[in-house]
């Protein structure tokens, strides 16, 4: 097409955009070697990975490691998460379903409930599923020896891990740190290209700029602009990501609406904190696990926020930020 852009299926973006190697993803450079390392030495002696733990703010790319993991140690990935395992026995059927070698992913598995975890920790340890039959006196436990796999588990929420929990995850924890700007914009030189989206270095240094240092907000934005541009039949420019994050209602550093809500609540009603997160809840219409997650990792990367013991501060910077703008 004469503006740059080819027509893509209307398949799903995320999938396309998903590094298909480690040789395409970008960043995490520790994490990436230790995994290597690990992985490797475990196919080689024909084994299973020791269980993995990958932790950090959404959208920096856990599940995609997860799945990086599993194709190098030659598997299958089952995937699964913590809000969808309501019962001991959804486990079992998830645990006695794998194949041997298969990497079990768990995703937001601080959502597990502790009875849930009790059975995941002899399956982690030893391999087996310990099933208690009948009630009371009766009551009895039968045994099952279970294919020997890999857990994968992702969390946006170490602290809510148990310590038993944590300990099992012998291959290794690994915090996913937010990218640096030049790793961002080679994710968007990419996905731009996957896309069929042509345009200059400035488009993506702007992007890269106001995308939360996250991936996954980048190649949300470069979508949205791409969209713009298409509509109007014209170049993806710096004037169409200008125009575009206006309508996202995304500023200069990148906050939106909510994160903005946070900062706002927190200086013009309660004099700038110290204040409980429950009570900046209440005030945004947010709730406390999406501060938690999502809004304060970001704020607190720039400098805008604090966390202390009595409470959530907002930074002078803050101040200036939400008074210029
Ligand atoms: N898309 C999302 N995360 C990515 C990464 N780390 N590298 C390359 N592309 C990505």
């Amino acid at each position: 097409m004469a503006n740059g852009f080819t027509k893509d299926g209307a398949g799903n973006l995320d999938q396309t955009l998903r590094p298909q190697s480690w040789e395409e993803y970008i960043g995490q450079a520790k994490t990436k070697e230790n995994l290597r390392i690990l992985l490797t030495a475990a196919r080689e002696r024909g084994h299973s990975a020791e269980h993995i733990l990958l932790y950090g703010p959404p959208g920096l790319g856990k599940t995609t490691l997860a799945h990086l993991i599993a194709k190098t140690l030659g598997t299958n990935m089952r995937i699964t998460s913590g809000p969808a395992i309501e019962r001991v026995g959804d486990l079992a059927a998830v645990l006695t379903n794998l194949s041997p070698g298969d990497v079990l992913f768990i995703d937001e598995i601080h959502r597990l409930s502790k009875t849930i975890e009790e059975v995941l920790y002899p399956a982690m340890e030893s391999g087996v599923l310990d099933i208690i039959i009948g009630k009371g006196p009766s009551a009895r436990t039968v045994q099952l020896d279970l294919p020997p796999f890999t857990l994968v588990a992702a969390t946006t929420r170490i602290s809510l891990l148990s310590s038993p929990l944590r300990s099992r995850f012998s291959g290794g924890t690994f915090r996913l740190d937010f990218y640096n700007e030049k790793e961002i914009e080679s994710i968007l030189i990419r996905s731009a290209k996957l896309l069929g989206v042509e345009t200059d270095s400035d488009v993506f240094e702007d992007i890269a700029k106001r995308c939360r240092a996250t991936p996954r907000v980048a190649n949300y934005l470069l979508k949205r602009c791409r969209d713009m541009a298409q509509l109007e039949n014209v170049p993806l420019s710096r004037d169409i990501v200008e125009r575009t994050f206006g309508l996202l209602d995304v500023d200069k550093l990148g906050l939106n609406k909510s994160d903005r809500a946070v900062l706002e609540a927190i200086i013009g009603k309660f004099g700038g904190g110290p204040v409980g997160l429950n009570t900046i809840a209440a005030a945004t219409g947010e709730e406390e696990s999406t501060i938690e997650d999502v809004i304060e990792p970001y704020l607190i990367r720039l400098g805008l926020l604090e966390r202390t013991p009595r409470g959530r501060v907002a930074s002078a910077n803050a101040y200036s930020h939400i008074n210029d703008s």
